[in-house]
């Protein structure tokens, strides 16, 4: 699992038990991510360094990586390397509000529905938060609503949404067909 920050997700396939997370990289030394692998009993490493990277997926022998919240941008050769098997969590119903500030962006539209979006990084799509989509799910938005408030019910979602994608992967039931996934079963 790759990640940048607090890592509630990667909490979340910790605490999912048909979920193995074999390693975590953080792109930044000393993000609270880190601390719940090693709480964990998980190798956790602080690189930002890509050779590092695929270095320690290697040596774990991962077989799906997961990024939540990872602040770099992949190179080709990385996401070619894993091709269809790299996942993807994003806080908004893309492609709408791609990128960094997603919730704030949607916020700012005045969106009275955003959502999650799982989806699998390609590398003909190698920019963020693009690449075939293999869940989401919309959730209200109220105009009171601040954008702390929609990112904690935004998470809420996250944290059920993707561990389910996993095990959908780990179930050799994702299909890509082009831009779209077929889920089968
Ligand atoms: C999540 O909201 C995810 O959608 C986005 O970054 C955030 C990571 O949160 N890509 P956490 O580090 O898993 O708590």
């Amino acid at each position: 699992m790759l990640i940048s920050g607090t890592g509630t997700n990667l909490q979340a396939l910790i605490d999912a038990p048909d979920i193995d997370v074999c390693c975590v990289v953080s792109s930044r030394a000393g993000a609270a991510g880190l601390e719940r692998a090693v709480r964990a009993g998980i190798p956790a490493t602080a690189t930002a360094d890509e050779d590092e990277t695929v270095a320690v997926l290697e040596a774990h022998g991962a077989e799906l990586i997961v990024l939540a919240g990872y602040m770099r941008i992949l190179s080709a050769a990385f996401v070619g390397r894993w091709s269809g098997r790299i996942l993807n969590v994003h806080p908004a119903l893309l492609p709408a509000f791609p990128g960094a500030r997603a919730v704030e962006d949607a916020l700012a539209h005045g969106v009275k529905v955003t959502g999650v979006t799982v989806h699998l990084v390609d590398a003909e799509h190698v920019t963020a938060d693009t690449g075939p989509i293999v869940m989401q799910e919309a959730m209200a938005v109220s105009y009171d609503d601040t954008a702390a408030e929609v990112t904690e019910r935004l998470h809420r979602i996250e944290h059920r949404l993707l561990p389910e994608a996993v095990r959908l992967y780990g179930a050799g039931r994702i299909h890509v067909d082009g831009r779209r996934v077929r889920v089968s079963g």
